[in-house]
């Protein structure tokens, strides 16, 4: 097999080489070593669109069953598990994200956005970050979930605090705080969960609680992992698209007038905005016995990574893959994954996304960046994204509603 070049520019784990959001080195993997042994973090990096792929939709060989995570154990939630265990684990969280309840979501959803701009739009200006892009899939999630609204900040700030001590470093005032924040919302979850077995409620806790599937129910551990991945999974990422994709249209103002005038076109930009921000940049897999993957030899107990963002630019799927484009069809983006972990959460994503753009562009018609530098990114290695945004528009009347 032949030699691989090394990059030193490149440590896949490392918080501060995905804080700049480094395209120019997934180029470079992608056209010299598509899987890359990477000295750096010891991971393999699967580049390529094709690998990902096929890497996601071969279990047997490249498994979850070991962690997501290349440098954090695992954990008892169902996207750190393999078949059979996680197909009935999925099973029985899934029932509260079918397409169809999600789809009945739009007037709640469109309720909630309202209500977020509401509590900005006479300032004339805000953060939009913590203000917009957060504020509507924590709401989304801490209500499906069925947490408390005076809770939010505190999730918000527990779920942060966890993904921030992703660096692949060990500050201990990271960890010291992921460490708090675990506990805080381990004991908020317990008391949800005690307070749903007495009485249940119409929300997803209550459901996750008395789901059966084949007669198995979740345990207390299990109950909480499930929940904190869908918090997760719910308010971490989302948000990254909101401000990356708002951030896209700031630069490209021909192409935010297109969304203006049809709005119907909204959906096709969402995709773009998915693909373009890939918010999570890489999930892990453990290869469970020595294997070839495009002519490198992976051998058993390595992790890779799949590289989301690298995926989605990959110029042998999109035409021109650096350019941000509204209109771009077809758009087979791997930002939710592919195979088996396929993102259950997708269509609810999907929807928050499409109605957030559909109020922002009426109601603050001419939304502007404080500054014209790109905000920084969150120095993390699993989910990152902008972490403040200010902006300003002209003050308007809160909505009827
Ligand atoms: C833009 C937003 C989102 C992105 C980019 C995203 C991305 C992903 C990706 C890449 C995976 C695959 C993991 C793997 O293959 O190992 C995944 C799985 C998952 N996502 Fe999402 N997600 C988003 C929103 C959500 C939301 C809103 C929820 C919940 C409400 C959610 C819940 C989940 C769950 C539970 C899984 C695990 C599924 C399984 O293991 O079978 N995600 N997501």
């Amino acid at each position: 097999m032949p030699e691989q070049p090394v990059n030193d520019a490149i440590n896949l784990t490392s918080g501060d080489f995905w804080g700049r959001n480094p395209h120019a080195e997934l180029r470079w993997m992608r056209e010299n070593a598509p899987v890359y042994w990477d000295p750096n973090s010891r991971t393999w990096g699967v580049a390529s669109y094709a690998d990902v792929k096929s890497v996601s939709r071969r279990p047997d060989v490249f498994c979850s069953g070991e962690g997501i995570r290349p440098d954090t154990s695992n954990l008892p939630m169902m996207i750190d598990m393999d078949d059979p265990e996680h197909k009935l684990r999925r099973k029985l969280v899934s029932a509260g994200f079918t397409p169809r309840r999600v789809a009945a979501q739009r007037e709640y959803l469109r309720r909630i956005c309202d209500e977020i701009i509401d509590s900005v739009c006479e300032s004339g200006e805000c953060d939009f970050v913590h203000d917009i892009a957060a504020q509507l899939p924590l709401i989304v999630i801490g209500d499906a979930l069925g947490f408390p609204r005076e809770e939010r900040e505190s999730l918000l700030t527990w779920s942060d605090d966890m993904l921030r001590a992703l660096t692949g470093g060990d500050d201990p005032g990271l960890l010291e705080h992921a460490t708090r924040a675990f506990t805080g919302f381990t004991e908020f979850a317990s008391s949800t969960i005690a307070d749903r077995r007495a009485c249940p409620r119409d929300d997803l806790i209550s459901v996750l609680i008395n789901a059966t599937v084949n007669g198995e129910r979740l345990d207390h551990e299990s109950l909480i992992q499930e929940s904190l991945l869908i918090l997760i999974g719910g308010d971490e990422t989302t948000r990254h698209v909101i401000s990356g994709g708002a951030w896209q249209l700031f630069l490209h103002p021909e192409q935010r007038q297109k969304l203006v005038d049809e709005p119907a076109l909204i959906p096709t930009a969402v995709e773009e905005m998915l693909r373009w921000v890939s918010p999570i940049k890489n999930m892990a897999r453990t290869a469970t016995r020595d294997t070839v993957l495009h002519d490198r030899r992976v051998a058993e107990g390595d992790k890779l990574l799949l590289l989301y963002p690298s995926a989605n630019r990959d110029p042998r799927v999109f035409a021109d893959p650096d350019v941000f484009d509204v209109t771009r069809t077809p758009n087979e983006h791997l930002a939710f994954g592919n195979g088996p972990h396929f993102c259950l959460g997708n269509s609810l994503a999907r929807l928050e996304l499409t109605v957030l753009f559909e109020r922002l562009l009426i109601r603050l018609p001419d939304l502007e960046p404080l500054s014209r530098d790109e905000p920084a990114h969150r120095p993390a290695n699993f989910v990152s994204g902008y972490e403040a945004m200010p902006v300003r528009f002209t003050p308007v009347r809160r909505s009827a509603a």
